[in-house]
């Protein structure tokens, strides 16, 4: 087999995550304080993929080659593929090809995170030589899914993208094991109905044509971070794993469980209790941290408590009544108790914004 190359898809419009995606590209927002894009180059990487190309959108583009680099943060060489318009996955894959030539690759999807990596996958791609690999997890709300059907002896049959009455609970995981075949498949399918060439329907097209697609059931769990509930779950999800690390400067303060306090970080009189990561430059004062909370570099938290929560660079919450919780705040966002007069609310706010008040 050719040396196996990787694929990940970074363009897109991000519309479920604004405000936050206005301004920066969706597979930037940070879970455990890292890009979720990044897990998805470590997951190739620790499989030993060495070239990687990412598609990229023409608005968000050159942030993400700012942050991801060539790769050799890594230990990977990134070639950076831009996409004239968020016309499909499907359409990806065809801006990909000259990158790909006749190489079998993993298409992983920017914004999806998967646990466990993807070495059992990419084995067994070596080892069985489907024509595809795709992975199937049961979600409760396949609507919002590419949806797969299995005949009885678990051959994938069909395969419908974002069915308003799904057939079946298995939803199509965003990692995707494809050899040269798919390029043919994603030339003969049309556009669907939002005007995309789906990823499912040129699977589709490689079952009807007779191919080897292989269903992989997913063991450990998957989160495609498009959403609010979802990007806090995913948080929670890796922060439940770090490794303790407290390297930053504690005064009279204290702190539990799974945290990791960023070099430069400064704490004083607060409680932070993990699992939680608060990063380089941070200052908490008189607060209390609870568990689940990710707070970026450059942030100040003051006389507050906040839980399950993401915090972006730059931001500051201070002199809260009540305790902030399941909350996403942007870069440089600012929250604060006011007792100017005449008392009363006051907000400057940003499109598709949403706050919710004691
Ligand atoms: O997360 C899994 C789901 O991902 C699958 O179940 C679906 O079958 C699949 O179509 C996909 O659905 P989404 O609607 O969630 O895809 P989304 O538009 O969010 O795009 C996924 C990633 O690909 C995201 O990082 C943006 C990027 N992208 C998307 C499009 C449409 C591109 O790079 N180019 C594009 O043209």
């Amino acid at each position: 087999m050719n040396d196996l190359r990787g694929l990940i898809l970074s363009g897109g419009k991000g519309t479920r995550l604004r405000p936050i995606t206005h301004t920066s590209a969706k597979q930037l927002v940070p879970v455990a304080n890292r890009p979720v894009l990044f897990y998805g180059i470590e997951a190739m990487a620790a499989a030993g993929i060495r070239e990687i190309g990412i598609i990229i959108a023409p608005e968000t583009g050159d942030e993400i080659r700012e942050i991801a680099g060539d790769g050799s943060q890594f230990g990977v060489a990134i070639t950076y593929l831009p996409q004239s318009a968020p016309l499909g996955l499907a359409h990806a894959v065809l801006t990909a090809e000259p990158f790909l030539g006749d190489a079998p690759f993993v298409m992983y999807l920017g914004d999806n995170l998967l646990q466990g990596g993807i070495q059992d996958l990419v084995d067994a791609f070596r080892r069985d030589e489907p024509d595809a690999l795709i992975l199937l997890t049961p979600v409760s709300d396949p609507e919002n899914f590419g949806v797969a059907e299995l005949d009885g002896d678990g051959r994938v049959t069909r395969l419908v993208e974002k069915p308003t009455q799904p057939a079946t609970d298995l939803a199509l995981v965003g990692v995707y094991m494809f050899t040269a075949g798919i390029h043919d498949a994603a030339r003969a399918i049309e556009p669907s109905a939002r005007g995309e060439l789906e990823i499912t329907d040129a699977i589709q097209w490689l079952v009807d044509d007779g191919k080897r697609v292989e269903p992989h059931v997913v063991r450990g769990w998957w989160k495609d971070t498009g959403r609010l509930d979802d990007m806090l779950e995913a948080n929670r999800l890796i922060l439940d794993a770090i490794e303790p690390r407290v390297e930053g400067e504690l005064v009279n303060s204290q702190v539990d469980g799974r945290v990791v306090i960023e070099p430069g970080a400064r704490l004083v009189r607060c409680t932070v209790r993990g699992p939680a990561i608060i990063g380089a430059g941070t200052t908490l004062t008189d607060c209390y941290i609870g568990p689940y909370t990710a707070i970026a570099e450059n942030c100040a938290v003051e006389n507050a408590e906040v839980e399950h929560s993401i915090l972006l660079a730059g931001s500051s919450v201070r002199d809260l009544a009540g305790r902030m919780e399941s909350s996403l705040l942007g870069r440089n966002v600012r929250i604060r108790r006011d007792d100017r007069q005449p008392k009363a609310y006051r907000f400057m706010v940003g499109d598709n914004s949403e706050i919710g008040i004691l």
